[in-house]
C-alpha cells in the first residue's frame, strides 16, 4: 500500500515537474524575433462545415488584432469617422441599430439596412443581393461606396503609413509586413472569421450542454418555426443561403430590385438573400430596407402582408391561391418566444470583438 502511494507520488512529481519546466522562451518583439501565434478556430459541433478558406489566411493573434483596429478605424473612410464599426455595432450583433437604412460619410443615406456580422466564415456570398462572393472582397464595397466610406485604398494606405502604430502592426501580422490592400483585407477577414455566434440558449439546448432546456412556450415556438419558416430559414445558420422574394410591398422610394442587380436576370427581381436569424432579437429594424420595427410586425407580414409581386416565393401561396402563412396570435407569440432563444449574449458582449 505504502509503495503504491509512493509510486503515485513519484508519478505526480514527474508529471508536475514536466509541467513546470520552463517553456521555450517566448520570442519578444523587442528582441526582433517576434513570432505570430495562430488562433484556434473551432467549428461548433452543431454547425455546418466551414466555407472560408482558412488555410489561405489563418487568423493569428496579431492579424486579428490588426483587423480589429482597422474595423474600428475612422481613417478607413474619407471623413476619417465612418469606420466599419460605425454601422456595425457589436451590441446589436453588428447591425446599425435604429437606422432603417445606413448612413455613411457626411450623413449620406444608403438604401439598405446593415446586416449582422456573425458566422460569416460559414457563408459563401455576402450582402443582401450576394454582390460579394468572397469575404476578403466584401469590404471593398463599403470602403469605396460613396454613400458609405467613400475612400480609396491609395489614400487609406497613405494614412496608415503615416500613423504611429500601423507600420508596426502590419509588420507583426504579416510576413512581408507591407501596408497594402491585400493585407488590409486579410486582416479584416481574420477579425470577421473569428466572429462566431454559437452560444445562444438554443445552441446549448441543441448540444445538450449543462442541462439547458427550452420552456414549453419556446419548444412550441420551435416546432411552429420548423413547420412555417425553416424551409427558407433553414438549419443551424437559419438560412438556406438562397435568394427569395418573401412578398414585401415594393418601396417606390428605392425600388430595390435585389438579386437582379447582380445577375441581370428578371427572374431574380425582388429576391434578397434569406437572412440568418441569429441574435434577431437585437438586429431590428428588419428586412433589407429596415421597414419593420419589431418582430411582431415581421410575423404579421408573413400572416397578412405578403404581396403578389414579381417572383414572389410560391411556397408562400396556399393551395387556395391566397398568399400568407396562416398563424394564430398565439402561434405568432410562440414563434417570437423561440426566436429570442437565438440571442447570444456571449457573442454580443465578447471583449475580443469590442472597440476598446
Ligand atoms: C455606412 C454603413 C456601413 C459601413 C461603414 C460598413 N458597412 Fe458593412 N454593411 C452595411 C450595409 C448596409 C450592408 C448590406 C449591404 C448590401 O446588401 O448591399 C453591409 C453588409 C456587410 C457585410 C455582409 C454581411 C453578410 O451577411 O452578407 C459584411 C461582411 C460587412 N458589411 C462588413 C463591413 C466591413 C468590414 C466594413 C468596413 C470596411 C463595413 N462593412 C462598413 C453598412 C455598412
Ligand atoms: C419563402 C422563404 C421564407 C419563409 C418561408 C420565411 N422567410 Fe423570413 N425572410 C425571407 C427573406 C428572403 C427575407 C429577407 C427579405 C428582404 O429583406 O427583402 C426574410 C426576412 C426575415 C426576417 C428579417 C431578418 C433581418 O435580419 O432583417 C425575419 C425576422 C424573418 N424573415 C422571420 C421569418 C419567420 C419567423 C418566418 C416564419 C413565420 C419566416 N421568416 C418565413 C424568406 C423567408
Amino acid at each position: 500500500m505504502k509503495l503504491l502511494k509512493l509510486t503515485y507520488l513519484l508519478i505526480a512529481l514527474v508529471f508536475f515537474s514536466c509541467k513546470n519546466e520552463p517553456y521555450e522562451e517566448i520570442p519578444t518583439q523587442a528582441a526582433g524575433e517576434y513570432q505570430n501565434v495562430p488562433l484556434s478556430f473551432e467549428v461548433p459541433s452543431n454547425f455546418p462545415p466551414l466555407q472560408y478558406d482558412i488555410e489561405n489566411n489563418p487568423p493569428t493573434e496579431t492579424g486579428f488584432e490588426l483587423g480589429r483596429r482597422l474595423f474600428y478605424e475612422g481613417r478607413m473612410a474619407s471623413d476619417n469617422i465612418v469606420a466599419c464599426g460605425f454601422c456595425h455595432i457589436q451590441e446589436f450583433a453588428f447591425t446599425h441599430h435604429t437606422h432603417i437604412v445606413s448612413h455613411g460619410v457626411d450623413g449620406a443615406l444608403g438604401s439598405r439596412n446593415a446586416q449582422p456580422l456573425q458566422n460569416l466564415a460559414f457563408q459563401n456570398e455576402f450582402n443582401w443581393d450576394g454582390a460579394a462572393i468572397h469575404l476578403d472582397m466584401q469590404p471593398i464595397i463599403p470602403i469605396t461606396n460613396e454613400v458609405e466610406m467613400n475612400e480609396s485604398f491609395t489614400s487609406i494606405i497613405a494614412k496608415l503609413q503615416a500613423h504611429p502604430d500601423y507600420p508596426r502592426l502590419f509588420r507583426e501580422a504579416f510576413e512581408n509586413g507591407e501596408i497594402n490592400s491585400e493585407n488590409i483585407l486579410k486582416a479584416l477577414s481574420q477579425f470577421m472569421v473569428m466572429m462566431v455566434s454559437s452560444n445562444s440558449k438554443y445552441d446549448k439546448f441543441r448540444r445538450n450542454e449543462g442541462n439547458v432546456t427550452l420552456t414549453a412556450n419556446e419548444l412550441q415556438g420551435m416546432e411552429l418555426f420548423n413547420q412555417k419558416c425553416a424551409s427558407c430559414h433553414a438549419g443551424e445558420l437559419f438560412t438556406d443561403q438562397t435568394y427569395r422574394n418573401n412578398g414585401l410591398a415594393i418601396d417606390p422610394q428605392y425600388n430595390d430590385i435585389g438579386r437582379e442587380r447582380v445577375t441581370g436576370f428578371p427572374e431574380d427581381r425582388y429576391k434578397f438573400k434569406v437572412p440568418n436569424l441569429r441574435n434577431v432579437e437585437v438586429t431590428f429594424p428588419y428586412m433589407h430596407d429596415g421597414r419593420f420595427a419589431n418582430l411582431e410586425a415581421v410575423l404579421e407580414h408573413y400572416r397578412s402582408g405578403i404581396q403578389d409581386t414579381e417572383n414572389v416565393d410560391e411556397s408562400l401561396r396556399q393551395t387556395d391561391g391566397t398568399l400568407g402563412i396562416p398563424m394564430t396570435d398565439e402561434e405568432k407569440a410562440r414563434i417570437i418566444d423561440f426566436l429570442k432563444t437565438l440571442t447570444d449574449t456571449d457573442f454580443i458582449f465578447d471583449q475580443r470583438f469590442s472597440e476598446f
